[in-house]
């Protein structure tokens, strides 16, 4: 795991046009840094989900026209609050169905299955940890129920198109034909509102992308100046596409002591870190005509901000 990391900050911070994968945000201090993402009022996307899945749950369950018991499969459920809704509504109508949050947090899996075992005592929770590919390729061999796929929060605006076809692909071979798979789509809308949410006033999304330098200092043992980067971010409403960068304040250099790796940043250079994809409905067909799937219904909240969006195999 150290390797990979140290391995894809060098390629990344010595390419022509620096970049650092999206995925390292998330340890132990960064998915912190999430949650107080999350809880910012400008940060519109939680909310609207979690109505989303509030208040449309019954249509959710309508259209999956599945057998009983059935699978709720998650990935990626992390603290699990924005699923809590719709398995809450499942169990008051009495519908037989096993939860299987996929997770690779042990920690985050123990801790979500505590406060559900809690809160829904009924619930049939089967927590797995690994990879995704993996859980969802043993389970296809060896369970028998229709499953839906839950796959929300707009992780799938971090991948471009490309790779997000791609994801969608190896899903959609883990998957039965008639399985669902319910993902969560950010949607382009006024690109003020849109931009506000990643660059607030409070510092909260720089610290988020500063987090990254920190973990390479910590892991790594380079000796970043985190006080020498700054936090830049740019919507283009034209193609959905938000970019978010680390800047560089000053000519430095960064030492990678494991590697003996020198890393140089001029002044003002900047260092991708992130692609936040907002989408609109023809985009979503695309992507899923692309990728094996049949658009079923796309569940939006009620400032048509959000989609939850229902793709059958
Ligand atoms: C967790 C990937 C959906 O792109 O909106 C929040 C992460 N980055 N603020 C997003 C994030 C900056 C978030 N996702």
């Amino acid at each position: 795991m150290l390797k990979t990391f140290e391995q894809d900050v060098i390629v990344g911070l010595t390419s022509a046009e620096k970049f650092l994968p999206s995925k390292y945000f998330y340890n132990d201090e960064g998915s912190r840094i999430f949650k107080e993402i999350m809880e910012m009022p400008s940060y519109y996307l939680s909310n609207c989900e979690y109505e989303i899945l509030a208040l449309q749950a019954a249509g959710i369950h309508d259209k999956l026209g599945f057998d009983e018991p059935f699978n709720i499969i998650e990935l990626g459920a992390g603290d699990g609050t924005k699923t809590f809704k719709l398995l809450q509504y499942l169990l008051t109508q009495k519908v037989s169905f096993d939860y299987i949050p996929i997770d690779i947090s042990q920690e985050a899996m123990n801790m979500l299955s505590e406060t559900l075992h809690l809160k829904l005592p009924e619930l049939s929770i089967k927590p797995a940890i690994g990879d995704y590919f993996e859980v969802l390729d043993q389970l296809k061999h060896t369970n028998k129920q229709q499953s839906l796929l839950l796959f929300l929060g707009s992780n799938i605006g971090n991948y471009p198109n490309k790779e997000a076809i791609e994801l969608m692909q190896l899903l959609n071979k883990c998957m039965k034909k008639g399985d669902k798979l319910l993902m969560g789509i950010d949607l382009q809308k006024n690109p003020k509102v849109i931009y506000d949410a990643y660059s607030d006033s409070g510092g909260i999304t720089k610290r988020f992308n500063l987090n990254l330098l920190k973990r390479i200092n910590r892991e790594l043992g380079a000796n970043f100046d985190i006080d020498q980067f700054d936090f830049y971010c740019y919507y283009n409403p034209r193609n959905g596409e938000l970019f978010s960068y680390l800047v560089s304040l000053a000519e430095q250099e960064v030492f990678l002591p494991n590697t003996n790796t020198k890393l140089f940043f001029r002044k003002d250079e900047i260092i991708w870190t992130e692609q936040s994809k907002k989408y609109n409905f023809k985009e979503i067909e695309l992507l899923a005509e692309q990728s094996g799937f049949s658009v079923v219904n796309c569940f939006i909240d009620s400032k048509r901000y959000f989609t939850d969006s229902l793709l059958s195999k």
